[in-house]
């Protein structure tokens, strides 16, 4: 079935906003977790960094003496020194022949340097492997982020001031450490949320689209409803109209008077048809609106007995037998509205009258279960094709149409019946057969009984 345009584009539109509003929010989410992460990764790097600086801070301050210079004790308790223009030993072995263990043990994890530089900025010592820095160095500066020259590595590294035993500015501690790992780490992570979060919003898109579809659904099928309902309704009025406008046009050019009446017979009977449709149309709509009811005790036997009497002559007319059952022994009495609850039943009998053949017999019965009230109309009519019974009580269907123009209804009973069963939070449902006859059963709740 083609869907209306409007519902494609606005299905399309929630689809857009949708994935919009969830892909800001994904990407903002990634960007927070990227943010954090790189935090973290910091955070833990300047406490890492700041306790080993602090550590070779402490130790070595107080055997200082000259500025600018390393003496003997400090060589002895950092094994690894190396002084600018001597051939250095690897980490490990120097360890390994030192008796400072203790502070170097810290250096023996990859990436991490010591340097050891005067006031002027000018290196005297160092520890582990030392790179080469693309930029310049400022000693004062107690963090510095690095690049290396080569491989695009960087570098983070604290710079401490040291002082010699006579509280004389000796130079800085420099303890730094390559970011190499950490960069790889955030750079996958970079690479994950680049190429995760687009296909997640392609998803969400993807699924946006099928919900958005999901919820446009039964607005679709009120719309169509609604469709079908103003053609059905325009139809249905045009039939009247079309007849009463002939009729006017006989009436102006007839000259005898019988035939003048003969026409105004004929507009008054199709005037009566229209008012009908639309009180009928009036009433479908203020049901379906749910109507605060005013509710009464209503006496189905009352009701049943009352309709049976008033529909006895229809039923003369039409040749069919109507009865009334009251099997219930106590008067059945629900909670609701008696002008309505009349409507619904009459609206049954009626069917039935008009659905039976010369001969038949129409049969209202009244029972109840322990919490409901059963009215059963039950007639040897026609019947109805089990395909059909499930939209009869939709409005305006008629099973074959002329079968029903020749009763003149407009297949509004039944729907108004139902929706009558509905205010009531009761239903109506329906057994038949083909040829062999229908039974409508109406189930109220026995809001009230007595
Ligand atoms: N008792 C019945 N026996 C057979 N067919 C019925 C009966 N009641 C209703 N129907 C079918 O259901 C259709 C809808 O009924 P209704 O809404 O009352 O409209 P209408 O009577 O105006 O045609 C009828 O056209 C008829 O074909
Ligand atoms: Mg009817």
């Amino acid at each position: 079935m083609k869907r209306n345009p409007i519902f494609v584009r606005t299905q399309w539109r929630l689809a857009g906003w949708y994935a919009l509003a969830i892909g800001l929010l994904l990407s903002l989410c990634g960007f927070g977790l990227y943010q954090a992460v790189l935090h973290t990764q910091r955070y833990i790097l300047r406490q890492k960094l700041e306790s080993l600086a602090g550590t070779l801070h402490d130790t070595i301050e107080p055997v200082l003496e000259q500025p600018g210079k390393l003496n003997s004790q400090v060589t002895m308790m950092l094994p690894g020194l190396c002084f600018p223009g001597e051939v250095c030993q690897t980490l490990a072995n120097s360890i390994e022949n030192a008796s400072g263990r203790h502070i170097a043990g810290v250096f023996q994890q990859q990436g991490y340097y010591v340097r050891f530089v005067d006031r002027a900025n000018q290196v005297i010592a160092t520890i582990g492997q030392q790179p080469i820095f693309s930029g310049s160095l400022v000693a004062s500066e107690y963090w510095q982020q690095l690049s290396g020259v080569k491989d695009d590595s960087n570098f983070y590294q604290i710079s401490m001031p040291l002082r010699t035993r006579s509280n004389i500015p000796w130079g800085y501690v420099q303890v730094g450490r390559s970011l190499q790992e950490w960069d790889a780490y955030l750079y996958l992570l970079r690479l994950l949320l680049l190429l995760g979060v687009p296909f997640a919003i392609f998803l969400v898109t993807g699924a946006s689209w099928w919900l958005a579809g999901l919820a446009m659904r039964p607005i679709d099928l009120s719309y169509r409803q609604m469709q079908q309902f103003t053609s059905d309704a325009a139809h249905e009025l045009r039939t009247p109209l079309t007849v009463l406008y002939s009729a006017l046009e006989e009436t102006k050019l007839a000259e005898e008077l019988p035939e003048i009446h003969q026409n105004l017979d004929i507009m008054e009977r199709q005037i009566g048809r229209l008012s009908q449709l639309v009180k009928d149309l009036l009433l479908i709509c203020r049901l379906e609106q749910r109507p605060s009811l005013q509710l009464n005790p209503c006496n189905l036997s009352d009701v049943l007995t009352d309709l049976v009497e008033e529909l006895e002559g229809m039923s003369v007319n039409a040749s069919v037998t109507l009865k009334l059952d009251l099997r219930t022994p106590a008067p059945t009495v629900i909670l609701g509205d008696s002008a309505q609850l009349y409507r619904m039943v009459s609206n049954l009998i009626t069917n039935a009258i008009h659905y039976t053949p010369v001969g038949g017999t129409v049969l209202a019965i009244l029972d109840r279960t322990p919490d409901e009230a059963l009215i059963h109309i039950q007639d040897t009519g026609i019947g109805i094709p089990s395909s059909e019974q499930n939209r009869i009580f939709d409005r305006f269907y008629r099973v074959q149409s002329d079968r029903a123009r020749t009763t003149g209804g407009s297949g509004l009973g039944l729907a108004i019946a139902q929706a009558i069963a509905q205010t009531h939070q009761g239903r109506i449902i329906v057994q038949s057969e083909l040829t062999k006859g229908s039974v409508f059963t109406v189930r109220l709740p026995l809001i009230y009984t007595q």
